[in-house]
Order: structure tokens, then sequence, then C-alpha cells
């Protein structure tokens, strides 16, 4: 399948083949439709550089393996000659021909008919690197113009196409990959699920997080924690426990473990519940809570139920005055946690409850008709602060 793209429109004066191999250049070839449909956002050279860190501190003998990139655009990550791009994209590989001629370049659909014959490997020691394209969930613009743009192999196919390249390196059985993904592919239980034949024989070593906001095109707004992995071949692979207990470093020298914090989740529940939770238990109505970043976006307590309402039981009330409080305080959560459920430290917070409670309840008054008003509470907003500024330690943002 070929993507057309704009007549070879190039960026800066110069044709993007003829400005300088070692420097980056954004990919302009592509109109819009076709930049979101293969996720054509390309990776500034300071991003790429932080992968050569990574495998040169990590990997023995470096210098041995094969570099591959199966999503290679314009060719940046591929600094070794005799490293093997391939794209979707004519255009892209042209260009990236043109850009690294000691490099070797496929036109292919890197998601079908996976297999080393492709490359004209054979038992080589191989490491694939890159940026493959993913699914920005985050974006309803986006969204909307998804189509299905090119055919994965059944046991490849899932809901994020970034998880399908993950699985088509595994396929390549390659010795270590070194690449971007969306951080919610390993702490989201759903999506590292979806990545078993991939888990099951690689093992994160190293890594560093960044935001989204590198990505010019992506929103700056509300960014999304990227992490740039390494991951080693081993043939026990890894556990959920494995990610939950690492230790994830941030591009900005922070270090925070996914498994230390309490869930909202684990004392609430998340999603539309009318078939458990009659009318009549029914306290307030809350919507849906799928991550931090989805909370930032969202309304909390609403009056008129909707088909994404949650209903609140009198007994679970205040874990969502929980999370109407907490989206007040989401410009003080770092990026990194954006796709996190809720967090909260459970005990500290039943000590104060009732604050969070009074605070919920004075924003909606409709709330109130609901009973348990809480009454006599003082200093609500400097206790609340307090709370959140201990919880978040180091990672409390001013
Ligand atoms: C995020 S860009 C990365 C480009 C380049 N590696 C970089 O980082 O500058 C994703 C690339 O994946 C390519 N791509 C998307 N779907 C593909 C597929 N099924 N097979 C091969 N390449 C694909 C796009 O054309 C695009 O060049």
């Amino acid at each position: 399948m070929a993507v057309t793209g704009k007549d070879n429109k190039t960026s800066g004066t110069l044709p993007a083949y003829e400005q300088p191999s070692n420097a980056m250049i954004d990919q302009d070839h592509l109109d819009f439709e076709d930049t979101v449909n293969y996720g054509s956002f390309y990776t500034p050279d300071d991003i790429v550089d932080i992968v050569y860190d990574l495998l040169e501190k990590n990997v023995p003998d470096f210098g041995k393996y094969i570099i591959i990139d199966s999503s290679c655009g314009y060719g940046s990550f591929l600094r070794k000659p005799g490293s093997i791009g391939a794209d979707i994209d004519e255009a892209a590989v042209r260009i990236a021909r043109k850009r690294r001629p000691d490099c070797r370049f496929i036109h292919h659909n890197s998601l079908s008919g996976i297999n080393r014959s492709h490359y004209d490997l054979d038992d080589e020691k191989i490491i694939l690197v890159g940026n493959p394209p993913y699914n920005d969930t985050t974006s309803l613009v986006r969204k909307k113009m998804k189509r299905d743009s090119f055919a994965v192999a059944p046991a490849l196919r899932k809901r994020d196409v970034g998880i399908s390249f993950l699985l088509s390196y595994a396929r390549l059985a390659a010795d270590y990959i070194c690449v971007l993904h969306p951080l919610s592919y390993l702490i989201k239980n759903a999506n590292f699920r979806a990545l078993n034949s991939f888990t099951c024989n690689y093992t994160l070593i190293d890594c560093i997080v960044i935001g989204s906001g590198y990505f010019s095109a992506t929103s700056k707004m509300t960014q999304f924690p990227i992490v740039i992995a390494l991951y080693k071949y081993e043939g026990l692979g890894m556990s959920y426990g494995h990610i939950m207990k690492y230790g994830f470093r941030t591009r900005e020298g922070k270090i925070f473990t996914i498994g230390q914090y309490d869930w909202l989740g684990d004392y609430a529940t998340k999603y539309p519940n009318r078939k458990h939770v009659s009318p009549d238990d029914t306290r307030a109505l809350f919507w849906t809570m799928r991550d931090v970043n989805a909370l930032k976006r969202s309304q909390t307590f609403m009056k008129e139920e909707r088909y994404n309402s949650i209903r609140v039981t009198k007994e679970k009330f205040h874990y969502y005055c929980y999370a109407d409080v907490f989206k007040d305080y989401i410009k003080h959560i770092p990026y990194y946690f954006g796709n996190c459920d809720i967090m909260l430290d459970h005990g500290k917070f039943n000590e104060i409850k009732d604050l969070f409670v009074a605070k919920s309840l004075d924003k909606y008054p409709f709330l109130r008709a609901g009973g348990d008003g809480i009454d006599n509470c003082s200093n609500v907003d400097g206790t609340i602060k307090n709370y959140f500024r201990e919880f978040m330690g180091d990672h409390y943002v001013e």
C-alpha cells in the first residue's frame, strides 16, 4: 500500500534529502490526514540520542549488531552503516535512501507477512530501534480521522497499532529492542496482556520517560508519558509485577514506581454500573473515570443521568468527592502519571475524607439534597493541599 501524500513538498529551503544527514528534519511531504493515519510524527535528534545512549550503556559489543527500524521515515534512527530501514511510505523511503546511502531500505508494510527473509536476514544478531506509530487516543480530532490504512497480520491485530509493532519485533526475534512507545502499554493491565507474546520473551532492562510534548504535532496541553524503552530477549520475559516494581526514570531526573500507590479504582468503580446499582441506591452521578488525563478533560459530578454515568452509592460517595477534588489538583500532578488511574494514600485520605466531601458539597449545591451535609470543617483547603503535597512528595508540581 503506497502513501501518495503531497507533491514531494519538503521542509525549509532545501529538499529534505539535501539537508545534512545528521540533522533531524520534520516530516513535510504528507498531508494532515496521511500524517495522522500513518503516525508520521518524526523524532527529534536529541531523542534519538537517548536511544543510542541506552544501547551503548547496556549492550555489550553493540557494534556487532545490525540495526533495523521497520518504520524508519527519513531514517533518523539509522546511525550505523549497514543498518536497515523499512517504511510503508514510499516517498519517505525515497528520501531516506538519499539521506543514508550507506544503509539499506525497503518499501513495505512491516505488519504483514513478518519474516526475517524480507530483510534478507538469516540468523544475524539484530536490534530493532525506532518510534513506531501508535493511536493517540488523547486526541478526539485524530480519532475521527483514523481509518484502516493497512493490513495487519491476524495474530498481531490489536486495538493500538503500536502494540502490533512491538509484537512484530518479537516475531523477528530481535536480540534487543530500543523504541519509543506510550508508557500506557506497560502500566495499563489490559495493554500489558495484549502484549503477551512480546512480554513472555522480552524484559525491560533500562528506559527514560519523556512527555509527548517533544513531538511538535501532539498536544502540549495534555501531555502523556512516552517511554524510550530498552528490552532484552530473555527466555522468561517479564511479569506485570516487574513493571509495577520498576523504578522509571524521567528525562527531568525523577524516579517513580507505579506499584507504590493506592488506586481509586480498587475502592470504587470507574465505569457505568447501572446494572448493579438501582436508582434508589444512587446518592449521586459521576462521569466515567478512565485515567488522570481523561479526568482532566471530563466533568465530575453531574445532575442528569447519561450513558456514561456512574451511579454512586452513599457508602462510596467520599471516593468520588476525592476524584472531584483530585481534578482540581491535576495541575500539580506531573505528566508521567497522566495515564495512571487516580492515585491516593488510602490511610491518610480516610482520616480527612470529610474535608473532601465538604469541598464537593460546596462546589455542587445540588449534591446537598442527598444528605450527609458536613459542618464545622475548618481549614479545608489548607489541609487538602497539604495532603497532596505530602502524598506526591518530590513529584508535586509547584
Ligand atoms: C512516528 S513515525 C517514525 C519515523 C522515523 N522512525 C522517526 O522517528 O523519525 C512512524 C513511521 O511509521 C511508518 N508506518 C506506519 N505504518 C507502517 C507500516 N504498517 N509499515 C511500515 N511503516 C509504517 C510511517 O510511514 C512513519 O514513517
